[in-house]
């Protein structure tokens, strides 16, 4: 199996998958993760080609080449979930299997320094939250200041709804909770999403 592994550097599931037996190639924007992938790949014997890019144009990949795109929660960081859709359609084979993980939107409601210092969960932003658009003046300098990548909250309609547009059929679903089990948010709510999408074949099946 050709798989993708789409915006997903840093030294985990690509090697996961290729010592599955995958040929696998990582494409992701971040030169710093994929030299992550590399070094576990020539660690353990594997072979994975990386391709740096950013996950919105996937032209540098030849259409229908991949029997599987695994792409993990970081369409969070484009403006436009909907060219990510359309880029895993044209380089997924007939047939052809999407995972995508992605965040719950709701969890872009909170403010999230007062949940890490408080524990307390308070309401201050409307949907969809787009970064730096969404900050107030001051927030948006601190953000600068951090360097942080932008993050775009992205509704259900533009993850579940723009799969189905763009001409897959969602197979698979469930919700999971954050990897660090004591965030607050744990307690009351999943707040990840991943679904299994096949690109139909030639007759719609
Ligand atoms: C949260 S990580 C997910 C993958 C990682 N293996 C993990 O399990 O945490 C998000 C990934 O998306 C990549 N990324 C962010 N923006 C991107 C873009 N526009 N195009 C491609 N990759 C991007 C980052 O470099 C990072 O490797």
């Amino acid at each position: 199996m050709h798989v993708l592994c789409l915006a997903s550097g840093g030294g985990q599931q690509a090697p996961v998958l290729a010592a599955a037996g995958a040929r696998v190639t990582s494409f992701d924007l971040s030169e710093e993760q994929l030299r992550k992938d590399r070094a576990v790949a020539e660690r353990d014997g594997l072979d994975i080609a990386c391709i740096q890019g950013d996950m919105s144009d996937l032209s540098a990949l030849a259409a229908e080449s991949f029997d599987m795109v695994f792409h993990p929660v970081s369409n969070v960081f484009v403006p436009d979930v909907s060219a990510v859709w359309q880029a895993c359609y044209r380089v997924l084979r007939r047939k052809g299997v999407l995972l995508a993980g992605f965040m719950n939107p709701c969890l872009f409601l909170f403010d999230h320094d007062e949940a890490d210092h408080t524990g307390n969960l308070v309401v201050r932003y409307p949907l969809p939250y787009r970064e730096p658009d969404s900050l107030t003046p001051a927030d948006r300098v601190r953000w600068q200041q951090s360097g942080r990548a932008a993050e775009f909250s992205h509704s259900l309609e533009a993850q579940i709804g723009g799969q189905i547009s763009t001409g897959f059929g969602i197979t698979g679903f469930y919700e999971d909770r954050w990897s660090d089990e004591a965030t607050v948010f744990n307690r009351f709510s999943p707040v990840a999403i991943a679904t299994r999408a096949i690109k139909p074949g030639l007759c719609g099946d």
